[in-house]
């Protein structure tokens, strides 16, 4: 296993100023957060550290501002949300970091939330600029995001370079978990890849085929597959451009021995609203939404599931946000977590959103290994170094 540098439990961090890495993309509506759960993993570091007399600067990204825009990503409401589960005022600081948190320290605040970090178009191209400027806030660094520790990014990589860093609880309690459990895995490997997008997901899917007995896609990133044999989906959700990537998956998983398993029927609807109707694939109409697996298709996972031995869960198969939709989700969860019980197998998912929708089945506690992470994860998973670890890694 990787060594990463770890900060002193001893040390004196009396007046500290630490910069915390956290993961606060969380899923949300309009309401405010939907799933906690990254925040409250950080929870008691943060109260410790302020304990031990230390001035924490949270750090994190929320989303894709600098593709979608600014608007909506504000983390200004995950403050609020932060604030309830850390039960400590926590000041937030939208610009002038360096000038802002310095004032803050004056009228003795103890805990600090930087805006999206994303906002600073230095924060994705891992500029040196943006990280001196981080680094510039504290006096040490630490990474508590293994969820974006994939990401060459200026709060995840580049700062390393100017600033005391360490690799924090979080980070090593995954690395520890997923090492056990990995080292442990048996054939046959299944693969469930949910979510939407091919494009960002297309390395760790042509990586994992040959190393995997079934793969299994679903969700919105399955609906590319249904056009690609020329199948109508309606107003579903795709991507441009993907033919030549989907041609290239289905030869690889053929050349790698490896069991595609794409949706025979969906359940679709006209609106969000309505409840869903199940379909077989060629009676999907123009105006249809594909919004989950079909129940042909789900009895059919399940009986890949009960020929698996290990099964590694990234993405839902549906928009299991809203009820109507997420029974395909929902269905598998409960059978994972049933042979997982029964010891028939072993069961490692990951994902914000794949942890939520677990929790909806709630049947979390039922798996082997539920990481927040979801890139990092698959990435981790497919055996490559994380660039926000290795700058980490002990040096001999
Ligand atoms: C995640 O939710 O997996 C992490 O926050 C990483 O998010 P990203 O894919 O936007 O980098």
């Amino acid at each position: 296993m990787q060594s990463l540098r770890r900060l002193d439990k001893n040390k004196n961090i009396k007046n500290t100023k630490i910069l915390l890495r956290v993961d606060f993309n969380v899923p949300r509506n309009s309401e405010g957060v939907t799933d906690a759960t990254k925040i409250i993993k950080v929870k008691e570091i943060i109260i410790n550290f302020i304990k031990r007399g230390a001035i924490v600067i949270l750090c994190s990204h929320l989303g894709r501002p600098q593709v979608k825009g600014k608007e909506g990503f504000s983390l200004a409401p995950i403050k609020i949300a932060a604030e309830k589960i850390i039960e400590a005022e926590i000041a937030f600081i939208e610009k002038d970091f360096k000038k802002n948190i310095e004032e803050g320290i004056k009228e003795n605040k103890k805990i600090f939330l930087l805006e999206n970090l994303r906002f600073d178009i230095g924060e994705e191209k891992d500029s040196d600029e943006f990280a001196k400027t981080l680094a510039s806030l504290c006096d040490i660094y630490i990474n508590e995001a293994f969820s974006c520790s994939h990401r060459k990014h200026a709060s995840i990589h580049g700062i390393t370079k100017f600033v005391d860093s360490y690799a924090g609880e979080t980070i090593q309690e995954e690395l520890v978990a997923l090492n056990s459990i990995v080292s442990d895995t048996q054939k046959p490997i299944t693969c469930i890849i949910g979510g939407s997008k091919i494009s960002t997901k297309i390395d760790l899917i042509n990586n994992l085929l040959p190393k995997i007995d079934f793969m299994i896609i679903g969700g919105a990133m399955a609906n590319n597959f249904i056009k690609y044999n020329n199948y109508e989906v309606g107003q579903s959700k795709i991507e441009e451009n993907i033919n030549s990537t989907i041609k290239n998956i289905l030869q690889q998983a053929e050349s790698n021995n490896c069991k595609l398993i794409l949706p025979t029927d969906v359940v679709t609807a006209k609106t969000f609203e309505e409840k869903g109707i199940n379909k077989t694939l060629d009676e999907v109409e123009k105006d249809d939404m594909i919004l989950d697996i079909g129940q042909e298709t789900t009895n059919q996972i399940i009986l890949v599931l009960k020929q698996s031995r290990t099964i590694f869960w990234n993405g839902p198969l549906g928009f299991f946000e809203k009820d109507s939709f997420a029974k395909g989700t929902n269905q598998i969860s409960l059978n994972i977590a049933e042979l997982t019980q029964e010891k028939k197998l072993i069961s490692i998912a990951g994902g914000g959103d794949t942890f939520a929708a677990i929790k909806k089945s709630k049947k979390e506690k039922n798996f082997t290994y539920i990481s927040t992470a979801g890139g990092a994860f698959l990435e981790w998973l497919e055996g490559k170094i994380l660039p926000g670890l290795k700058v980490l890694e002990i040096k001999n």
